[in-house]
C-alpha cells in the first residue's frame, strides 16, 4: 500500500498526455514555481518549457488524480546536458503535499533511471529550499551549496562498484590483497604477451 487517495495513481505520461504537465506546472503558485525553476517563469516560459520537454524524450512520471496531473518527476536525458549528466526534477501542487508524493516520485524516477543504466543523476534546487533539500537528502543526494544553489548527485552504482570506485572506505587488509589481485593479473598478461604462460 502507498497511502495515495483511490482516485490517485503513479504512472509515466505518454507523449499525446505531455500536456497535463505543462497544465500542471501552470498551475504551481508563485512561490512553487520559483522554487522548482530556480527563479522567475512566467507562462511563456512553461509553456516552451513543456514542449522542450516532449521533444526532447524527457520522461515524466505523473501522479494523476482524477486525470490531472499533481506531481511530476522529470529525468531529462543525459545528452540535455552539457557533461551528460542526467538531470531530474520534481514538482507536487499544495494541496497533495506533504502526504509522501514526491518520495514515491523519487523512488519510482530512481527505478526508472537504474533501468536506464545510469549511473548518475543530478538535482539542482534553490539553497532555501527545504522541501526539496530535505526529499533529496532523503534518497542519498550529497548538496553541496554554489552561487544561491544546491546541487547534488545520486549515485546509482551497484554498491559493490561503488566500492570498488571509493578505496578509501576498505581496510589496509582489503587495500593488500587488492594490490596482489592486481599484480598477479598484471603478470598473467605480461608473461601471456611473452608466450610464458603456464599451461592451466
Ligand atoms: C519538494 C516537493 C516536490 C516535495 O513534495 P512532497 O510531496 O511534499 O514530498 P513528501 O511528502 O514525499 O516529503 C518528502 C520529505 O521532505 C520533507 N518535507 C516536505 N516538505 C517539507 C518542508 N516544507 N520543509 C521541510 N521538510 C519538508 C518531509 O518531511 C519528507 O520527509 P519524511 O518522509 O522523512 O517525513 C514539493 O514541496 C514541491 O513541489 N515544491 C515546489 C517545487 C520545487 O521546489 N521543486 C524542486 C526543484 S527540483
Amino acid at each position: 500500500m502507498n497511502g495515495l487517495p483511490a482516485n490517485g495513481s503513479i504512472r509515466t505520461l505518454t507523449a499525446i498526455e505531455m500536456p497535463l504537465l505543462r497544465d500542471h506546472l501552470l498551475r504551481l503558485d508563485p512561490a512553487s514555481r520559483r522554487d522548482r525553476f530556480n527563479g522567475a517563469a512566467d507562462e511563456g516560459f512553461i509553456e516552451s518549457y513543456a514542449a522542450r520537454c516532449l521533444a526532447d524524450g524527457t520522461v515524466v512520471i505523473a501522479y494523476v488524480e482524477d486525470g490531472k496531473v499533481l506531481g511530476a518527476a522529470e529525468l531529462h536525458q543525459p545528452d540535455s546536458s552539457g557533461d551528460g549528466m542526467p538531470e531530474i526534477a520534481f514538482s507536487v501542487e499544495r494541496s497533495a503535499r506533504r502526504k509522501g508524493v514526491g518520495s514515491i516520485l523519487f523512488k519510482r524516477l530512481i527505478t526508472e533511471a537504474e533501468g536506464r543504466g545510469y549511473p548518475s543523476l543530478r538535482i539542482t534546487t534553490g539553497y532555501s529550499n527545504e522541501a526539496m533539500r530535505a526529499l533529496a537528502h532523503k534518497f542519498g543526494a550529497n548538496l553541496t551549496f554554489r552561487q544561491g544553489e544546491s546541487t547534488g548527485s545520486i549515485d546509482l552504482r551497484p554498491k559493490n562498484q561503488t566500492e570498488v570506485a571509493k578505496p578509501a572506505g576498505a581496510t589496509p587488509i582489503d587495500a593488500a590483497r587488492a594490490i596482489v589481485k592486481f599484480n598477479r593479473t598484471w603478470w598473467t598478461i605480461l608473461l601471456g604477451m611473452y608466450g610464458w604462460r603456464r599451461a592451466a
